[in-house]
């Protein structure tokens, strides 16, 4: 008999994957390898997960913890560059994406895979990140998409389909919502939050406590930089890892860190997508601080566009890209000062500044001050503002005065 050609799975374990073992097996005749990613999910198990792929006749599975390089990688550069798509959303579903099919990748290869499978559907981004990703890293691997490709359109055809194919069905009852976690955030969307004006559900919520029911005594917090990387938090040295989950409890108990938006995703649509992002959010807040002291205007106004693109490219699943290299290399040289401590006060979801400092800081007191031991030369201002002016001055006497001078 010939050997079957081999298809390398991204596997969650929950039903549409679960079944998507068996349609492969049956509707493809594929070998299936089933790898489940740990990119800090809430997901407690990921053992059983594997053994669960396991026991339906996948060839091979493995739960990798890929948090690490995640962090290292993807999560420090998106720190970098204050990633926000639309300026909200901290992205954490397209950065997930890369490092999970770079894993991907790298099993077809080991295995001799010749495809490589996921379970996201036909109207959303993560098809296209995936993809989009899996092209760029080996263009000669076929990918299936079967949600996109099957019947199954109900999740009770799909049930029936699963009974009748020797699928395990889970016991519990639907999630009401379609969710996707990892370490730097919680994404929820689907259900009665479909209805633009329908208010979030409280239990939607899991990584941050009602504002309301958040401690009444004010939280401060300090976050150290170093190069633009977060290196410590209330002056404890800490690895990226450690350091974002203690800023997501940080964050999180203090009711801060909640996105409730309508977001333009890659295929055109608006949705409306709730986010809890606390150690996410927490730390760029405490980034771009620290920039606003440490880069000079011209650089930060060149910065927040270049920002803005970073976001965007990788919304649209150009991780592995010409675009983002560039970006992250324009970073490479923005983020050497980008060092020093931002203190912040968290209070019942809101976080103000209370206190900023840096080795490189460009913040010169003596400039500034209207008090003692001014340095600034205000007898030069004149002649700045002269020359500055020259343009409007010259505009208002050659073609009239700026008052009788308007649009329209
Ligand atoms: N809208 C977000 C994004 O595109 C979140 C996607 C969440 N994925 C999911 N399967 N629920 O990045």
């Amino acid at each position: 008999m010939a050997e079957k050609e081999k298809v390398v799975l991204a596997y969650s374990g929950g039903l549409d994957t679960s079944v998507i073992v068996r349609w492969l097996q049956t509707e493809k005749n594929l070998d299936v390898i089933a790898i489940c990613g740990n990119v800090g999910q809430d997901e407690k198990d990921l053992e059983w997960v594997k053994e669960k792929a396991l026991k339906m006749g996948a060839i091979h599975s493995e739960a990798l913890d890929m948090r690490e390089e995640y962090c290292n990688t993807i999560v420090k550069s998106a720190i970098q560059a204050n990633g926000e798509y639309e300026g909200v959303y901290p992205l954490l579903s397209a950065l997930s994406r890369p490092v999970i099919s770079k894993h991907l990748v790298d099993i077809a290869h080991q295995y001799g895979a010749t495809t490589i499978a996921h379970g996201c559907t036909g109207k959303g981004n993560d098809q296209v990140r995936f993809e989009t990703c899996i092209h760029a890293l080996d263009p000669s691997l076929k990918i299936i998409a079967p949600v996109r490709e099957w019947d199954l359109t109900t999740r009770e055809s799909e049930m029936d389909w699963a009974s009748q194919h020797d699928v395990p069905i889970p016991v519990t009852k639907k999630k009401p919502y379609s969710i996707d976690d990892n370490l730097w955030g919680r994404a929820i969307e689907c259900g009665v939050l479909e209805d633009s004006w329908n208010q979030p559900p409280a239990d939607i919520w899991t990584m941050t406590v009602d504002p309301t029911e958040a401690p009444d005594t004010p939280e401060f917090v300090e976050i150290s930089f170093e190069q633009g990387v977060p290196s410590a938090i209330n002056g404890e040295k800490m690895d990226l890892l450690p350091l974002v989950i203690e800023a997501n409890k940080i964050a999180g108990r203090n009711g801060y860190g909640r996105i409730d938006m309508i977001e333009d995703r890659v295929v055109g649509i608006k949705s409306r997508e709730c986010y809890e992002c606390p150690g996410s959010m927490l730390l760029i807040e405490a980034h771009k601080a620290l920039e606003s002291i440490t880069l000079d205007r011209e650089t930060l106004k060149l910065k927040q566009h270049m920002d803005q693109e970073w976001a965007s490219q990788v919304y649209y699943g150009y991780w592995f890209s010409q675009v983002r290299n560039a970006i992250d290399a324009f970073n490479a040289y923005t983020q050497k000062f980008v060092s020093g401590t931002v203190r912040f006060k968290l209070y019942k979801g809101s976080l103000l500044m209370d206190g900023i400092k840096s080795d490189y800081s460009l913040y010169d007191e003596s400039l500034a001050t209207y008090g003692e031991g001014d340095t600034f030369d205000r007898t030069a201002s004149k002649g700045f503002i002269d020359l500055h002016s020259l343009m409007t001055s010259t505009w208002s006497k050659a073609q009239g005065p700026a008052s009788g001078n308007q649009p329209a």
